[in-house]
């Protein structure tokens, strides 16, 4: 396929540098120039960048339970391993063999003690290090230093209610400090039981031909698109009432690219969807004693309902029917983004709920969330079919010879100055508030991982 990169003047660090230049003259004036959805060059600096430097999500602790647990997940391009070691530590590493470089496993999940190399043999402990070959005297006379020839290690590997996340840089901050007052959301959203959250079935994962940051930045905070693209729900009488969704709806912004859409269930439906609609019987035994007053408002009058945490991770909560008919209950959806090539991302898409829940509720919010985001969802469709036709513009002859910019420039009404909790609370969601702080994160790391690159370069010098 032809791509523009090609006929690209100057070096790539003159265009990206251009081209950040742009997004961020762009944002003052709420417009984003459009090949940031489909680029080469662009896509290879956000893997430099972004994903192997920032704390980037890669699963829940649920998922391995026990010592010795693992599963294959993905970092940028990178392919790793994330283990449960026999210490119980949890470890992050690249899926490739020191030796020669192939795959060490090639199971999406298990349980096992030892990786072995399925090229030559050398075999790694569940903690990456070292740990044999075959033929140690008569290929290395038994010179091999196992210290030096153990997996690559993410040396930052941290979670925050489950939720594992790790940082391929050296030179992060803690991840608390650096999800910052997002903690705050984190806890009102995830931190209600101390049993805490658990996956409910393997990640489901679908390829679409749209850029990871057309489904981030969505989840970051356009609820204004619910009326027309899914107004199919409200057709159907699946959700009625769907396409009135965004006059209810506001934004939590807490910087650093990290924001939630809240909507005001309680007006919008009926008081019982305080706390998205937990039967009354479950909510009792929600411990609310670590929530602070703006919290406990927060989930009583505008719970908050779709959000990203910068860059991969997105969340879902609001109440919806198992089948159609029934009463909606809530159903919690986190998904990845996964940057799979310009203008491709990889979807996984998870159900979770709390641990504490009985099975039948837990099969109900699973399908309740299948039903609306699964892959063959009535929402997922409505949404992937629109970012996809971002991703063909973004590299279109006609709009680059254009310089074609989208449109950021709704009516802004400010954030609420009788906000208590952190953040910031727009009332209103149109503004756009959230997305130029996703593109302003986007344009930090940018810069940041810019400047980092040409520190190790002069270091190396
Ligand atoms: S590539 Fe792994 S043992 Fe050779
Ligand atoms: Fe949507």
């Amino acid at each position: 396929m032809f791509n523009y990169d090609s006929v690209q003047p100057g070096s790539r660090d003159d265009y990206l540098d251009d081209l950040c230049q742009r997004v961020e003259q762009g944002m003052d004036e709420g417009l984003l120039p459009v090949e940031v959805f489909r680029d080469d060059a662009v896509f290879r600096a956000e893997m430099e960048r972004i994903f192997a430097r920032t704390w980037v999500f890669v699963g829940h602790t649920s998922e391995i339970p026990n010592k010795g647990d693992y599963m294959l997940r993905r970092i940028g391009l990178d392919k790793v391993i994330v283990t449960r070691d026999d210490s119980d530590k949890i470890n992050v590493m690249l899926n490739h063999c020191r030796h020669r470089g192939t795959e060490v496993c090639h199971q999406d999940k298990g349980n096992a003690r030892q990786f072995k190399c399925p090229y030559h043999g050398w075999t790694y402990r569940n903690n990456g290090d070292w740990l044999a070959a075959p033929h140690m005297a008569d290929a290395y006379g038994g010179k091999l230093d196992a210290k030096e020839w153990g997996l690559l290690r993410a040396p930052n590997v941290d979670t925050i209610h489950g939720f594992i996340f790790a940082a391929l840089s050296e030179d992060v901050p803690p991840l608390r400090e650096h999800l910052g007052d997002t903690v705050w959301m984190m806890d009102a959203i995830f931190g209600l039981h101390p049993d805490g959250m658990k996956v409910l079935a393997e990640p489901e994962r679908f390829i679409v031909k749209a850029d990871w940051k057309s489904g981030a930045e969505n989840f970051s905070g356009d609820a204004y698109h619910v009326s027309t693209a899914h107004l199919s729900a409200a057709l159907a009488e699946f959700i009625p009432g769907v396409n009135q969704v965004s006059t209810h709806a506001s934004g939590y912004d807490f910087g650093n690219g990290n924001s939630f859409i809240g909507h005001a269930l309680p007006k919008l439906i009926a008081p019982m969807f305080a706390f998205w609609g937990y039967p009354e019987e479950y909510r009792k035994q929600f411990d609310l004693s670590k929530l602070d007053a703006a919290q406990i408002e927060m989930l009583e009058t505008v719970p908050p309902t779709i959000g990203t945490i910068f860059p991969n991770m997105s969340f879902l909560r609001f109440p919806q029917p198992a089948v159609p008919g029934e009463m909606p209950i809530p159903f919690t959806s986190i998904r990845m983004w996964h940057p799979v090539s310009p203008g491709v991302m990889e979807l996984w898409n998870y159900e979770l709920e709390y641990a504490f829940l009985p099975e039948e509720f837990h099969r109900k919010a699973y399908m309740a969330g299948q039903f609306g985001f699964g892959s063959g969802g009535i929402f997922e469709q409505d949404d992937t079919a629109v970012w996809e036709g971002i991703a063909k513009v973004g590299n279109s002859p006609w709009s680059r010879a254009k310089g074609m910019k989208l449109h950021y420039q709704q009516k802004r009404s400010g954030a609420d100055p009788e906000w208590k909790g952190k953040g910031e609370f727009h009332p209103s969601i149109y503004g756009e508030y959230c997305q130029e702080k996703f593109w302003r994160r986007w344009l930090k790391d940018m810069a940041e991982g810019k400047k980092a690159k040409q520190g190790a370069k002069g270091g190396a010098a």
